[in-house]
């Protein structure tokens, strides 16, 4: 069987995208997580759910010589989907280094083995945050780059240009860079999801917190110039974002790519508001949130959505959630976290 490495295997979007390897493929998974922003109670929660078994290597990708020896027993990768990197933006304000360290030292180690093991295809975690303010909506794989609004962006720009390099110095070599706009939600089953291990910061968590009594929900600014006057993002369910992965790998392997580094935006394509937001949450969860109406966050974009025609023709990628569906499974997975307390 051949093996898939998937790197930051126990964390949020890893975790789901396992689920979705697991039972939409028959490739062999080997997770390899450092647990720095989650725990091994993802990787029961994924047996559970799919009744199937894979391996797991607890390590630190910046661990360049442990992650040569562990890695070198597998004879038989087909290709590495890495998600491994620290995401927190307002985290890496305070230290960027830290950012900059963990993100592109993991990212060159990982790199660094696909050389030497010959290793085909590659695949990114991106982030619609590589765009910073853009000038025009919705936003194209080809809108221009601006000046990263974080060292977290930054280390995404950068990750960008450091596999579109190598990809150039090895015409062998296969990346596909995925753009996800804002992952939320949880598997549809409710056992399993996103599991913030300090305070969140993303708006759907502490929307589910909110609710149960566990957080107070801000909206950040209600004087922008959009419809409701609230931000404006591109949510994504993450079953979606877990389903490109696997589009991506098979894209890869059966050597669809037109070209040897292919940038895909992955997002619905809509704009929604906080408040939308919010709304939908209430309607689907009978739960009325209680939430006040604060300044704008430093850093913050007015709107961001992205135009996803590409990863519909090229990857055949069609998201199936709605709004109300990422609500519904981020508050199931609420609750289904509350029954274990
Ligand atoms: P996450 O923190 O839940 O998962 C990342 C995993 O990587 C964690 O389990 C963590 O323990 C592990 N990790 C981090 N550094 C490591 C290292 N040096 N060695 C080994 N393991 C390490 O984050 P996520 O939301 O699942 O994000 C996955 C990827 O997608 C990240 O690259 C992130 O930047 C990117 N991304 C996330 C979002 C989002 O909103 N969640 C949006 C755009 C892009
Ligand atoms: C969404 C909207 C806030 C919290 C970040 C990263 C981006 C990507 C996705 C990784 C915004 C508003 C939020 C709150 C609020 N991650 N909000 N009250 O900032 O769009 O994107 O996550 O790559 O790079 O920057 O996501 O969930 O923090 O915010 O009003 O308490 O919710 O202003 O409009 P964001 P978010």
């Amino acid at each position: 069987m051949q093996t898939i490495i998937v790197t930051g295997g126990a964390g949020y979007i890893g975790s789901h995208t396992i689920i979705e390897l697991l039972t939409g493929t028959n490739f062999n998974v080997v997770s390899v997580d450092n647990f720095s922003n989650s725990t091994s109670r993802s990787y029961q929660r994924i047996k559970d759910i799919t009744g199937r078994s894979f391996e797991t290597l607890e390590l630190d990708l910046c661990n360049k010589e442990e992650l040569n020896v562990k890695l070198s027993k597998f004879r038989d990768i087909i290709g590495i989907i890495h998600f491994a990197a620290f995401k927190s933006v307002p985290e890496s304000v305070v230290d960027p280094l830290l950012y900059y360290n963990n993100n592109l030292t993991s990212l060159t180690n990982i790199l660094d083995i696909a050389k030497q093991q010959k290793i085909k295809n590659f695949i990114f975690s991106s982030s619609c945050s590589v765009y910073g303010n853009a000038d025009e909506l919705p936003v194209t794989e080809n809108t221009p780059l601006k000046t990263a609004e974080s060292p977290y962006g930054h280390t995404k720009q950068i990750g960008e240009d450091i596999i579109n390099f190598v990809c150039k110095a090895n015409p062998e070599f296969n990346a596909v860079l995925l753009r996800y706009f804002n992952p939320v939600g949880a598997h549809p089953s409710g056992k399993i999801g996103e599991f913030p291990l300090n305070r969140p910061n993303n708006l759907v968590p502490i929307i589910t917190q909110t609710a149960v009594g566990k957080n107070s929900l801000t909206v950040f600014g209600d004087d922008f110039d959009t419809r409701d006057a609230s931000c404006v993002r591109d949510y994504i369910h993450v079953t979606d974002i877990a389903d490109a992965h696997v589009k991506a790998l098979n894209y890869l392997i059966e050597n669809k790519n037109k070209k040897n580094s292919s940038v895909f935006n992955l997002g619905t394509g809509n704009g929604v508001s906080v408040l939308e937001a919010i709304k939908s949450f209430e309607k689907v969860s009978g739960k009325k949130l209680n939430y006040t109406i604060g300044g704008r966050r430093d850093g913050d974009v007015i709107a961001i959505y992205a135009n996803n025609n590409l990863a519909k023709t090229e990857l055949n990628w069609i998201p199936k959630f709605s709004l109300d569906d990422m609500m519904q499974s981020a508050w199931k997975w609420q609750q289904t976290l509350e029954s274990e307390n």
